[in-house]
């Protein structure tokens, strides 16, 4: 089984980045014990700052892959272009938030993801990206 994680931007700081939200781990760190555990996965990850490079990837994996665990980031609530993306691709997309964007400010409750995805983990911590794995098992 071929899945990827695919996370948008700033999600590279994890670790240091509001720790109080996020955490103090390194999404490295986290996916090196995910690979761990999963190791009868072919586990694959990307990150971009940049959304068309998120759109490019998810282009390159959509026909090929199993599953597709997206954590969008900000491009979660405005991007129509993700939306579409999804939309035009094969594999089924997990959204997953570390956050609970609910509880949140009021735009982190729009999602132009959530729509076209398979179903929306949010709140858990790095863990949302685990239970998200899960349920392609
Ligand atoms: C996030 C929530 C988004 O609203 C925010 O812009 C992020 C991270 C999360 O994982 O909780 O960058 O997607």
């Amino acid at each position: 089984m071929k899945i990827l994680i695919l996370n948008g931007p700033n999600l590279n700081l994890l670790g240091r980045r509001e720790p109080s939200i996020y955490g103090n781990l390194t999404f490295d760190e986290y996916f090196e014990t995910l690979k761990k555990k999963y190791n009868n996965i072919a586990l694959h990850y990307y990150q971009s700052n940049v959304e068309g490079e998120l759109i490019n990837k998810l282009h390159e994996v959509g026909f090929s892959f199993d599953g597709v665990i997206l954590n969008a980031g900000a491009y979660t609530h405005t991007s129509v272009a993700i939306g579409d993306a999804i939309k035009g691709i094969e594999t089924p997309v997990i959204e997953v938030h570390i956050s609970n964007v609910h509880a949140r400010e009021e735009f982190r409750h729009v999602s132009y993801i959530a729509p076209n995805a398979k179903g929306v983990i949010a709140g858990f911590g790095l863990q949302s990206y685990e239970l998200a794995l899960m349920s392609f098992l």
